[in-house]
């Protein structure tokens, strides 16, 4: 489970991921978006970079951002754990993964809800996960996709058949009902905003996310 701080206390950043490392999240999800690639502008790596001393739970970043490889220097100085890009906003894949693996972090492609899950087939044996989007990126709170779950089953067969050790990440939408859905057609890391920070308790909601 990766809960998303674009749905935390902007101003209480440092206690709202300590809540979520002792709530048992496996990863921070942090939202960058540009204002470009998706209509909404979120934070940076100054952010990222205030806040890593804060939990050592790693930090799983998802640009959504054009030309993603432009800024990938600034956000491996700020700590990133694993660097997510959209496959959509970055014409030279393939490079910008070696750039992102070769620092030393792990790379990770995502796909909007019109791109095929054939997209990534030819950078599979590069990724660390695949994301696919159960949402179009952009906001917090959104209604879950239900077409997107043929995605995520044609992803996992690739996975499957061509690199086993990928994770398959889903984000938007993501709550303890969507979650059962997602994991049968073949998640294993789950998002989520609204469901962990919207509930009264953290831990609880990310337990119910695990399906304990
Ligand atoms: C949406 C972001 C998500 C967002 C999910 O573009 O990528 O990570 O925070 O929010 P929820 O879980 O509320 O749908
Ligand atoms: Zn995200």
């Amino acid at each position: 489970v990766s809960p998303s701080v674009l749905a935390c206390d902007f101003a209480h950043m440092a206690d709202e991921i300590q809540k979520v490392t002792q709530g048992g999240a496996d990863y921070i999800h942090l939202d960058v978006m540009d204002g470009n690639f998706v209509p909404n502008i979120s934070f940076g790596p100054a952010v990222i970079k205030a806040i890593r001393p804060y939990t050592d739970v790693p930090f799983d970043v998802h640009l959504m951002v054009e030309r993603p490889s432009r800024y990938f220097q600034a956000y491996l100085d700020a700590g990133a754990d694993n660097i997510t890009f959209h496959l959509e906003a970055e014409p030279y894949i393939a490079p910008a993964l070696d750039q992102i693996r070769k620092a030393g972090c792990s790379a990770s492609l995502s796909i909007k809800p019109g791109t095929e899950a054939e997209a990534v087939f030819p950078y599979l044996d590069k990724l660390y996960m695949v994301l696919v989007m159960t949402v179009e990126p952009g906001f917090g709170g959104q209604a879950f996709l239900e077409h997107q779950l043929d995605t995520i089953r044609q992803v996992r067969a690739l996975i499957e058949r061509y690199n086993p050790s990928c994770r398959l990440e889903v984000d938007g939408g993501i709550n303890a009902k969507t979650a059962a859905a997602v994991v049968a057609a073949g998640a294993d890391t789950l998002v989520a905003g609204s469901a962990v920070y919207g509930a009264a308790e953290p831990a609880a909601a990310i337990a119910a996310l695990r399906g304990d």
